[in-house]
């Protein structure tokens, strides 16, 4: 039986002359396979066109903004203009399927570390460290380079728009800088950029507003802008969903095309308050104006799933995991073919889905709680080339398996 899922139907933005295929996005997947200096390289290249003939939209990972703003080895940059090029074959991989291509923008923080770093000591919004994972102590950005942190943010944008993206998605999610300058756990400030809710506030605003004029300044065609928020921290004090939503009406008044809330399951009720059985996206259904382009990732593997966060009201459909695992979805959704949807990886079908070797490692080691691996075998940090057939690697000493997560992808 044939079913029309909604999902399936096209977008066209209000304000930008711009149109969707449909509604699934691609949410942003951090490969870790560029070069040391940020520079895409085709492992990335191939893995954003293998995925790149159904979504309507595929955002990229986070790429960072300035050098101080790495979170991970292996990120893509977009700190420097001789990025251009890589980025404009990564924006053309993407096109190349007829996805819209969208650049996510962002700056690590306090996540990140001195070896990542090279010598360098994080920055946040204040010198309060985050202790859930092994990152340093960071040091309190100045205002003068809170300032200049913003311009990067905008020549960020300015290149995304040279290089020939769709646009731009600010990353203030997942407790990266723009997020921790709203916290009060990561924001200890007492200036103008922390204190009361407003001036936490500020930083996120900034940042869009400033984007926001640098597309309307330089770019020459529709450029959307979105902005990705985690609405709740675990810790305490921390974000909590009150005032997640005082800040989304704020920031979608600024001139955004869509809102992304970045949940554990998209259907998910609040954590903090655990008497409250309303759902966290009616919540923001309620705060938003009627048919503000909302979207939401979190958990979505099945067609009903996505059709029932199209029924509350949600606007776009972003799947992260479930993409990594079938390039394909949304191709067999529509050709009426669920039933050869993968929704498990087995590890000798990395090479075949393009996830690149970075990727593949971190899935079966940091990650493999959180992934759908379907072979019992427990990844052997000594031997991690098992899983690539035509890998030729030569290992020279033992490799330490805390230090996995640190290989460089070398050409
Ligand atoms: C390997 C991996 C890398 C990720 N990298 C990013 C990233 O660069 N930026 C981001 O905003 N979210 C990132 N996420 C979070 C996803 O975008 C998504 O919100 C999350 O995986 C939940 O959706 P899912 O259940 O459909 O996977 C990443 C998730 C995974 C699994």
């Amino acid at each position: 039986m044939q079913i029309n899922y909604d999902f399936l139907e096209k977008y066209t933005f209000k304000n930008k002359a711009m149109t969707l295929r449909n509604h699934v996005i691609m949410a942003p997947t951090t490969l870790r396979s560029s070069l040391e200096d940020g520079t895409v390289t085709d492992n990335e290249l191939h893995y954003y066109q293998l995925r790149a003939q159904g979504p309507a939209m595929i955002i990229t990972e986070a790429a960072y903004i300035n050098e101080i703003g790495r979170g991970w080895e292996g990120g893509i940059s977009v700190a420097d203009d001789d990025k251009i090029p890589g980025l404009r074959r990564l924006a053309s991989a993407i096109q190349s399927g007829g996805a819209k291509a969208i650049l996510q923008i962002f700056a690590a923080g306090r996540q990140t570390t001195n070896a990542i770093l090279r010598g360098e000591t994080p920055v946040s919004a204040s010198n309060q460290p985050y202790t859930n994972g092994d990152f340093d102590v960071p040091r309190a950005l100045t205002h003068d380079e809170i300032v200049q942190t913003i311009e990067d943010f905008a020549n960020a944008t300015k290149r995304a728009i040279l290089a020939g993206f769709d646009g731009v998605e600010l990353h203030g999610a997942n407790l990266y800088l723009m997020q921790q300058f709203f916290s009060a756990d990561s924001n200890r400030r007492d200036d103008i950029w922390g204190g009361t809710t407003e001036k936490r506030q500020r930083f996120g605003l900034t940042v869009t507003a400033k984007v926001a004029q640098t597309i309307e300044k330089f770019a020459d065609r529709p450029f959307l802008l979105g902005y990705r928020q985690s609405p709740e921290e675990p810790m305490v004090p921390g974000i909590t969903l009150a005032e997640s939503l005082e800040f989304a009406q704020r920031v979608t008044s600024l001139p955004i095309d869509y809102l992304h809330l970045s949940l554990k399951d998209s259907f998910q009720v609040p954590f903090k308050n655990t008497q409250d059985t309303k759902r966290v996206i009616d919540y923001y259904r309620e705060t938003l104006p009627e048919g503000y382009p909302l979207m939401v990732a979190g958990l979505l593997k099945k067609p009903e799933q996505v059709e029932e966060l199209m029924d509350a009201g949600v606007t776009f459909a972003a799947l992260g995991r479930e993409l990594i695992v079938e390039p394909n979805w949304v191709q067999k959704v529509a050709n009426n073919d669920e039933r050869a949807i993968r929704y498990a990886i087995s590890p000798s079908d990395f090479d075949l889905l393009g996830v690149p070797k970075p990727l593949a490692e971190w899935l079966l080691t940091r990650f493999r709680n959180g992934f759908p691996v379907t072979t019992d075998v427990l990844f052997d940090p000594k031997q991690p080339w098992r899983y690539y057939k035509n890998a030729v690697v030569t290992v020279t000493k033992p490799i330490d398996p805390t230090k996995l997560m640190t290989l460089k992808n070398r050409p």
